[in-house]
């Protein structure tokens, strides 16, 4: 049996797309399991959804740290203490700082729901209705200094609907990013994605 890939998972929300994670997880779909889930919102609904696997969890908050980089070395430090092999983020509302980006090398990815490089930072949804686009969709990419920024490794579209609302649109999408983290992750996992430059090849 492969040995599994260990995650660690940074969420600042609800934490659907950890559950996705959870439950392909524990159904055998991925070779990866969640080592650690990381929040830095106290009240985040990610936090039960980790409890409820019997996953550790930990709240860092930016406000207890002096500095940013402060901040971030602790969580390194969490991760690093959960032998993390490819960390996560699954509505993780923060900019990865350099330092941390250097800890995990290449090792750090990101969903976006919308198909960068359309529609980045917050309300990507929102955006994608309001500039009128009639193809939408979500994102997994390789982490970089810039915000939904770095190598592109796996896209999946939606339509948008002529009677669609931002929350109607936001479930089709969020449906689709379920589905697409998993793929990713297992690809990682079988280490099939080659980046060359800002290209990332599916071996
Ligand atoms: C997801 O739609 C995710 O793509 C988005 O936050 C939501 C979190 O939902 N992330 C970003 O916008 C990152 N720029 P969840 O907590 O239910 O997984």
């Amino acid at each position: 049996m492969q040995k599994k890939l260990k995650l660690g998972v940074l969420a600042s929300g609800s934490g659907t797309n950890l559950q996705s994670i959870l439950e392909s997880s524990s159904s055998g779909k991925i070779d990866a399991e969640v080592k650690i889930v990381i929040s830095d919102v106290p009240t985040a609904g990610a936090l039960e959804r980790a409890k409820a696997f019997n996953v550790p969890v930990t709240v860092r908050e930016r406000s207890s740290y002096p500095s940013k980089q402060a901040f971030e070395a602790a969580i390194i430090s969490d991760l690093k203490d959960h032998c993390v092999e490819l960390v996560c983020l699954a509505g993780y509302m923060r900019i990865i700082g350099k330092e941390f980006l250097a800890a995990f090398p290449n090792r750090v990815i990101n969903i976006h729901p919308a198909l960068l490089p359309s529609f980045p930072g917050l309300d990507a949804q929102e955006q994608a209705l309001d500039y009128g686009v009639k193809v939408a969709g979500c994102t997994v990419h390789f982490v970089d200094e810039k915000t939904d920024h770095g190598p592109i490794i796996l896209q999946a579209t939606v339509p948008v609907l002529e009677d669609d609302t931002v929350e109607s649109l936001r479930q089709r999408i969020l449906k689709e990013e379920h589905r697409l983290y998993s793929e990713t992750i297992q690809l990682f996992a079988s280490k099939r994605l080659r980046l060359e430059g800002r290209r990332v090849r599916i071996l």
